[in-house]
């Protein structure tokens, strides 16, 4: 059965252009999160669910060095297509996120989220969280947008600012967590912009 654990679910996404999600371009509040100086020169940035890299092409575009992880392999595929064209350095994985854990133990100084949490089935979240915390250098930041739509079903599943702080709250140090005021228009008012940092 398509899931969407199974990366078919999302691979027949992209074949069939039901990229609802797709808007050719980072994120406002991420590229403006990024411009704020949160994260140190030279800092190794994870995005997960990259999808086609617009965040990790912007990433690597700051002069940050740029991880892109997608189990999609049209994503993939176009992540790479867009960094050689745009003569930008970054490394684009096609993996299973819950897979980092093992691979890529305390290797990141940031995760950058940007509807991944919304496409994974709810019922990993925890799992997520975990991937995160053990993905992450101590002391290093989870950042980027929670889609709170406050719709039932998905994907795009909902999520809460009361769900984020009890699933990240026992490992991660909550800096920031408010509404973005420059989302998409689509998304505008639906959107969480957050700064967690790992504990210890
Ligand atoms: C809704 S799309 C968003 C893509 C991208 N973040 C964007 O905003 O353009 C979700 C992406 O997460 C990927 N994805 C979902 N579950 C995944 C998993 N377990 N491991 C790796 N990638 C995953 C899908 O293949 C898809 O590209």
């Amino acid at each position: 059965m398509s899931t969407v654990s199974n990366s078919g679910f999302w691979e027949e996404r992209y074949l069939s252009a039901q990229t609802g999600w797709e808007k050719g371009r980072c994120a406002p509040p991420i590229a403006r999160m990024l411009g704020e100086g949160l994260l140190a020169a030279h800092s190794h940035v994870v995005v997960l669910g990259a999808g086609r890299g617009h965040e990790a092409l912007e990433v690597a575009a700051r002069g940050l060095e740029a991880t892109a992880v997608d189990f999609a392999a049209s994503a993939v595929e176009a992540t790479r297509a867009a960094a050689s064209r745009l003569h930008l350095d970054v490394e684009a994985l096609r993996q299973d996120l819950f897979t980092l854990r093992t691979t890529h133990a305390v290797t990141f100084d940031a995760v950058l989220e940007h509807t991944c949490f919304c496409a994974i089935d709810p019922a990993r979240r925890d799992e997520y969280v975990e991937v995160v915390h053990a993905v992450l250098k101590p002391g290093g930041l989870v950042f980027g947008l929670f889609y709170a739509h406050g719709r039932p079903g998905g994907p795009p599943f909902d999520t809460s600012e009361e769900e984020l702080r009890r699933r990240f709250g026992p490992r991660f140090d909550v800096e920031r967590l408010a509404r973005a005021p420059d989302s998409f228009s689509d998304r505008a008012g639906q959107e969480l912009e957050f700064v967690f940092r790992r504990r210890g």
